[in-house]
Order: structure tokens, then sequence, then C-alpha cells
């Protein structure tokens, strides 16, 4: 039987190559690396469709060199590395992977919220080091999680599945969001609505769950870390430059904030290099997906786009949407 064409840019999960294997004709990056743009170029030569990672830049250069690809699915639910708009104009349907990633997200974002105030990354390494003489009164202090208010700033499915553990956890939620929850919804779950700016100025905790785009490139900069309390903590998962790295920076290190917990960088994956001086701030190498179940889920949704892309039906998570007319 006639199957798809399909380039991938890096080796995923076993099950899913497996499945892709089966399903399509797979050309695989033979090497665990990103590939450069000539490199993704040359791939998907003749190629029916492109499963792409984060790392790929996916610019009008590379979309324009094989219009007649059918799909460019993205494994990732962030999809700020493809020039979507050029996809759009050349008649390219590009896809992400919502949805089966929300939960493992909001765990590591709560994860790394425990590790920055429990502080446990800084205390493991004091162990570890054999300085440790016994149980001290003063050591390794840190805020309380239980009765502090988190602020999540974007109410997305991730922004809501952190709200869920939060409230686990005691805590207070507020929350910001460009559209605002009815007053029955913000009843039932227990969140109240603040502008940005109040609730940078009252939360303990502020967790940032918004899509990366243009209004919200340097959503939390130096004014936004002014307001901020000068012992609360930033949490972000979401895309690097939401907030300006190198304020982040100042404010550290001027006690604007007590501490970070990051998952994903500006200039990934080059990071500020004070941070990485810094004990204040957990730092992970974007890892917001990383456990088994959820990788794998996210190829085998991929693959699922690509088969609907190459069968012409209705393309499940397609992204740009003003495409779908014609299906
Ligand atoms: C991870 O950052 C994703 O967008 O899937
Ligand atoms: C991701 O799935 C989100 O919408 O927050």
């Amino acid at each position: 039987m006639n199957k798809p064409k399909v380039f991938l840019t890096r080796k995923l999960p076993d099950e899913v190559m497996e499945r892709l294997m089966e399903e399509t004709e797979l050309e695989v990056n033979p090497e665990d690396r990103v590939l450069s743009k000539e490199e993704i170029i040359n791939g998907i030569k003749g190629k029916d469709a492109l499963l792409c990672l984060l790392t790929d830049k996916i610019d009008e250069e590379v979309l324009s060199s094989n219009p007649r690809l059918k799909i460019v699915a993205n494994y990732a639910v962030g999809y700020n590395n493809i020039d979507v708009q050029s996809a759009s104009s050349l008649g390219i349907p590009v896809s992400n992977t919502p949805g089966v990633l929300t939960d493992t997200s909001a765990d590591l974002a709560f994860t790394l919220l425990m590790a920055v105030s429990r502080r446990i990354v800084e205390a493991d390494a004091y162990l570890r080091s054999g300085e440790w003489g016994g149980w001290g009164p003063l050591q390794y202090l840190g805020p309380d999680i239980h009765g502090a208010v988190l602020g999540i700033v974007g109410l997305g499915r991730i922004g809501k599945a952190v709200a869920k553990r939060a409230k686990g956890f005691g805590m207070t939620i507020k929350y910001w969001n460009r559209t605002r929850l009815s007053d029955e919804e913000e009843l039932r779950e227990e969140m109240e609505y603040l502008p940005l700016d109040e609730l940078l100025k009252f939360a303990d905790y502020v967790s940032l769950h918004v899509a990366f785009a243009p209004e919200t490139t340097h959503l939390i900069s130096d004014r936004e870390f002014r307001l901020m309390k000068p012992t609360s903590v930033l949490i972000n998962t979401s895309r690097g430059a939401v907030v300006d790295e190198k304020a982040l920076v100042r404010a550290l290190k001027d006690g604007k904030i007590w501490g970070a917990g990051l998952d994903v960088f500006e200039n990934e994956p080059s990071i500020e290099e004070e941070l990485l001086t810094m004990k204040n701030v957990v730092l992970l190498p974007h890892l917001g997906s990383a456990s088994f179940a959820t990788r794998t889920k996210m190829g085998m949704m991929a693959l699922e786009n690509i088969l609907a892309a190459w069968k012409g039906d209705k393309i499940p998570n397609l992204v740009n949407k003003e495409l779908a007319s014609g299906e």
C-alpha cells in the first residue's frame, strides 16, 4: 500500500519509531543531534511530510524548498519554531500535540516550584559535598508552599492543571488570562482573576503558562520584577522569551524576587552565564513533557496528523486553521 514519505529530524522513543516504520516510508536523521537548516532542506526533498521538533527552526526558506509538503507535524504543543504564516501562504498544514502533555508539563512546573522553595538541589549538593555536620536550625530554610498565593499567568490547559495541583497543596489561586472565566467557573474552580500587575504584587509564586507570541515576549521584565514581592518565586515552563532573561538576572541579584525555577530559556541552549552561578535558581534543560508515556503519546499524535494529511482527511491538530476549509 502507498505510504507517506516522512522525514523525521531526530530519533523519537522506540514505540513511536516502530509505528512510524510500519505506517510510513521513513527517513530519519541517524544522529542524535539538531540538524542544520541545509540538512533539513535536503531531508525533505521529495517527501510528503516533515516531522520536526521544537529545536528545528522551520522558516520560509525551509518551507518553500518543498511547497509540496502535505504537512509539517511538530512534536510539541508550542510551535513558535515554525513560521506558520509562511506555511499558510504556501498552503502547508502545520500540526502540534496539544492535550497529551498537559498533566506531565503541569507536574514539572509544580516540581520546580517545590524544588526552588525547599531548596532541594542546593541542599542535595551540600549533603554530597561531605560538609554536613548534622541537623541545624538555620539550614536551608525556604518559604512555605501550603497557604501561599499562587499566581497563574495564562490559564490554558496547563495553567489549569497546575492550579489543580496547587489546590491539593492548600495554596490560594489567583490567575490572569486574556479572557476571564465566567463568574460561575471562577467560583467552581476557586480562583480569582486579577489584572497582571495586581497578580504580580500579590503572589508568593508566579507560574507562567502563556503561549509565546509577540504580545507575550518579555511579558516579565524589569518593571514587572519591581512589582513582585522580594520573597516571591518565579516559575517558567512556557517559553524562555516570555521572561527578559537579563532582567531576571538583575532581579535575582538585587533581591527583587527570592528565587526562580526555569525549564526554558530565551536562547536555548545558551543561558545567561550568571544564572549558572546562582544558588536561588533551579535550572532544567526543557523537560516539561519528558515522561516516558507522554513522549510516546506525542509521537503517536504527530503520526496521526501525518496520516490524516496524507489521506486528505481532517487533520486533528491543525494549527493554521485557515487551511481547514476544503478538507
Ligand atoms: C514543549 O515545550 C512543547 O511545546 O511541547
Ligand atoms: C497547552 O496544552 C495549553 O493550552 O496550555
